[in-house]
């Protein structure tokens, strides 16, 4: 390495370690676990707004540095605008035992004008495959909207602004896994996507376009954190104790408010594109938690 090579590598990572001191609220709960240089943060005087970028050498995206169990965890997020063809904006919730749990929010992009899809997606210890499709009911490149989930011992709820998109009913009684034990870290991420995301992968990114940059704002958290060390997860069991004192504990949050019913019957009428339930080729029965994801099990409960 010559002396000029030495001095720029040193003024890139002196900016860097000054731009995440400045934006320390945001920075005391994550980090960035990939692309690193496509993180920027236009939001530095509040240190509250975070941008990722996508080019077409990487993506970028960050993590909680701490696993969180129970309650309710979102952000507010703005997507890429105009042609966002071939990008997929991530925002989730992930374990990181073997057999993991993850709750998937996925934003695929689009040509301009025309709508994104939000696919959403459960993992109960390593099994996933119920993704369900939906298109939404604003423009989600013209401004921020809150993303989040509500998850206690019941049911999980994937929420869009107030709206609840989507319900997970605790399946155990059918013999099938809930996420009820494993912690999870908040992640977001941006990246490429080209090959599926659009139209089935028909329409390309359009490189020249590049970077493709997606906003965040306010993380909210209200659950419980669990220390972890490395991978190394702490006891739970404070946690559980915090599940039945909290708000999100009580039994009347395990079950749908008539807002919510209705909330979720005009998106399944209105907004739904796909649903893995009722993708008849694609799975030689019907799983069967699915009995539990149509508006008679709703209202009945
Ligand atoms: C993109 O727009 C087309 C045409 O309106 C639509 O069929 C498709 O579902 C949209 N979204 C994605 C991600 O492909």
């Amino acid at each position: 390495m010559d002396k000029m090579k030495i001095a720029l590598v040193l003024l890139c990572c002196v900016s860097f370690a000054v731009a995440i001191a400045e934006a320390s609220e945001f920075w005391d709960d994550f980090y960035v676990n990939f692309g690193d240089w496509k993180v920027k943060y236009p939001g530095m005087e509040t240190g509250k707004i975070v941008d990722l970028a996508l080019d077409q050498e990487t993506g970028s995206g960050f993590r909680s540095k701490y696993p969180f169990l129970f309650g309710q965890l979102g952000m507010k997020l703005k997507l890429v605008g105009g042609n966002s063809a071939g990008t997929v904006t991530s925002f989730y919730l992930a374990s990181v035992y073997e057999k993991w749990s993850e709750l998937d929010f996925e934003f695929l992009g689009n040509t301009s004008g025309d709508p994104y899809i939000l696919q959403t997606n459960v993992f109960c210890e390593g099994k996933g495959d119920r993704e369900q499709r939906i298109y939404l009911w604003f423009d989600p490149s013209a401004d921020y909207h809150y993303y989040g989930i509500r998850w206690n011992k019941d049911l999980i709820l994937f929420m869009v602004d107030d709206v609840v998109i989507r319900v997970f009913h605790n399946p155990k009684d059918l013999g099938l896994p809930y996420l009820e034990y494993q912690p999870m870290y908040v992640y977001s991420s941006i990246w490429n996507g080209e090959s599926w995301a659009t139209r089935g992968g028909a329409e390309k990114t359009d490189w020249s376009q590049q970077p493709f940059v997606a906003s965040y704002k306010e993380f909210d958290v209200d659950s419980c954190r669990v220390d972890s060390h490395g991978e190394e997860i702490e006891d739970t069991h404070e946690c559980y104790k915090k599940l039945y004192s909290s708000w999100y504990g009580q039994p009347d949050v395990g079950k749908l408010t008539q807002k919510q019913v209705d909330d979720l019957k005009r998106i399944q009428y209105n907004y739904v594109i796909y649903d893995y339930c009722t993708d008849a080729g694609r799975f030689n029965s019907t799983p069967p938690e699915c009995a539990r994801n149509w508006p008679q099990y709703w209202t009945e409960s």
